[in-house]
């Protein structure tokens, strides 16, 4: 069997959300978007530790949110996500895992059906990722006009969880120092690791503005919708 660990990045101040609080401790149906994330990784049995990656700002908050739940010691992340992953794999070194899933904090949704998926396909893969094909016509603008049509053929919206070998993404991470990249498929492209498409979930959303938060929260208030 192999080690997976858990990496949970939440060292972003959320900028696009605003607020007075980081969007990740934001309230949602009693607890914060950040516990939810964790409780779920928590709940899964594969996993065999989660390390959090944090801003030092946010410490207080970050120790409430994580009360009685089976965590590392968080560590502290960088001016970029990029960077907070790095960080957060470096301080993973002792344990050494074999696989790692990487995911975002603001994602309170994630199931283990998600996280099973992923690492099944890692059996083949240096990399996996949950990705939904897109279904929208997609159009390139300019200035309030459209452009051109873009064939929306072969194109994914990825999320996280993203899964892959631990010491190849960590090798892959201290390769792009100081290239921006947006995701961890992204860097592992970069180095060329084989990284596979999987089904990721339409709820497994992330939270980016005040909006998507509202919606989150009709998702307790709707029938049939249980944590
Ligand atoms: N993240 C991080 N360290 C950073 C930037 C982002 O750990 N320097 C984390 C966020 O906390 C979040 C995840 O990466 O859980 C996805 O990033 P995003 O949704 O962009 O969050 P923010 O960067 O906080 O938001 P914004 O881009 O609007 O400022
Ligand atoms: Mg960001």
């Amino acid at each position: 069997m192999s080690t997976i660990a858990a990496l949970v990045v939440a060292a972003g101040r959320g900028r696009r959300f605003g607020g007075d609080i980081p969007k990740q401790y934001q309230d949602l149906a009693g607890r914060c978007v950040l516990r939810h994330s964790l409780a779920r990784l928590a709940a899964d049995p594969t996993i065999a530790a989660i390390r959090v990656v944090i801003h030092p700002d946010d410490i207080d908050l970050y120790r409430a949110a994580a009360k009685g739940l089976p965590v590392l010691e968080p560590v502290f992340g960088g001016d970029t996500r990029q960077d907070s992953v790095r960080l957060g794999l470096e301080s993973l070194a002792e344990l050494a895992p074999d696989l790692v899933l990487v995911h975002d904090g603001a994602r309170p949704f994630a199931d283990s059906g998600i996280n099973a998926r992923v690492v099944a396909a890692l059996e083949d893969n240096d990399g996996a990722i949950p990705a939904i094909a897109v279904a929208d016509t997609l159009k390139r603008g300019h200035q309030g006009m459209v452009e051109t049509t873009v064939d929306r053929g072969g194109l994914w919206r990825a999320q996280t969880p993203q899964g892959f070998r631990y010491a190849p993404l960590l090798a892959a991470h201290k390769a792009v120092i100081g290239h921006e990249l947006t995701d961890d498929a992204a860097v592992a492209e970069h180095a060329g690791l084989r990284v596979a498409l999987v089904a990721g979930a339409e709820d497994n959303v992330k939270i980016t503005t005040a909006e998507d938060l509202r919606r989150a929260h009709a998702r307790f208030s709707g029938a049939g919708y249980a944590t």
